[in-house]
C-alpha cells in the first residue's frame, strides 16, 4: 500500500512514522510513506497557500490552487483514494479503517485554519474522514490516527495474524480481559479457567466477558 500525506507540517510526522509497527511495516515492503509539504506547490511568489474567505469572516482558507496541483502530481491513476481530515467526515471507527485499508494508494489531505476552498471538496475530495465530533487545530493528527488504523490490518504487518481478529470492535465487541504472569499477586488471583489448560471452557469464558464488558461500557455496541 502506498499512503501520501499532503501537509503545512510535514516534520510533525517523522516520529510516528519512523517508530513501532510503522517503521517496521515499511521495512518489510508492505508498505511506503511519503509527505508532502503543501507550500512547495504554491505558485504564489510569497508562498502563500491560503487566504482570507469571500463574503468576510474570520480566519484564513486554503486557497485551491496548491492543493490541486498537488494531488495532480501525486495521484497515479483512478485508483487512487483522497481522503481529507475534516470534523465533517464520516466518524472514523475501525470498519471504516477495515474499507480504507483495500486501497492500494491514499492521498491524505490535512486541513487547517478555517477550512479549505470548497471546489477542493467538490472536484479532488473523494472521502472525508473525521475522527471524533471536536475540533483539532489541523488534520496532521487525525491523519496519523488514521494511518495507525489501516497500517495495522494490512496483511503481513503484525506478527500473529489473530492479534487483529481477536481485538476489540473486529466482532463488534469489546475485548475480554487479559492476564499474564503472575497467577497470583498481592492476593489477587487470575480467574481458574484460564489456568486450566481447557481450550473450549477458556474460548466460552472470553466470549462471556467481551459479552458482558460491551453491555457495560458500550451498550450502542449491541444493538
Ligand atoms: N481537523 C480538525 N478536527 C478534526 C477532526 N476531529 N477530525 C479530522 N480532521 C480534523
Amino acid at each position: 500500500m502506498k499512503i501520501d500525506i499532503v501537509t503545512i507540517f510535514p516534520k510533525v510526522f517523522k516520529p510516528i512514522l519512523g517508530e513501532s509497527i510503522i517503521k517496521r511495516a515499511q521495512k518489510k515492503g508492505l508498505l511506503k510513506i511519503a509527505v508532502y509539504n503543501l507550500r512547495d506547490y504554491t505558485k504564489d511568489k510569497h508562498k502563500k497557500i491560503d487566504d482570507r474567505p469571500f463574503g468576510g469572516g474570520p480566519g484564513m482558507v486554503f486557497t485551491p490552487q496548491p492543493i490541486f496541483d498537488a494531488v495532480k502530481c501525486i495521484k497515479k491513476d483512478r485508483g487512487t483514494k483522497v481522503v481529507l481530515l475534516t470534523p465533517q467526515g464520516e466518524t472514523l471507527n475501525q470498519k471504516l479503517a477495515q474499507k480504507l485499508s483495500k486501497n492500494k494508494h491514499l492521498i491524505l489531505i490535512c486541513g487547517h485554519y478555517e477550512g479549505i476552498d470548497e471546489r477542493v471538496r467538490m472536484s479532488l475530495v473523494d472521502e472525508e474522514v473525521s475522527i471524533g465530533d471536536y475540533i483539532l487545530t489541523g488534520g496532521e493528527l487525525p491523519a496519523m490516527v488514521l494511518v495507525d488504523t489501516i497500517v495495522r490490518l494490512l496483511s503481513g504487518v503484525l506478527g500473529d495474524k489473530d492479534s487483529v481478529k481477536s481485538e476489540s470492535f473486529c466482532r463488534g465487541l469489546l475485548e475480554y480481559p487479559q492476564y499474564t504472569r503472575p497467577a497470583n499477586y498481592k492476593g489477587k488471583k487470575v480467574p481458574k479457567v484460564l489456568l486450566s489448560g481447557n481450550h473450549q471452557a477458556i474460548a466460552s469464558w472470553r466470549k462471556e466477558q467481551a459479552l458482558k464488558i460491551t453491555k457495560k461500557k458500550r451498550p450502542d455496541l449491541l444493538k
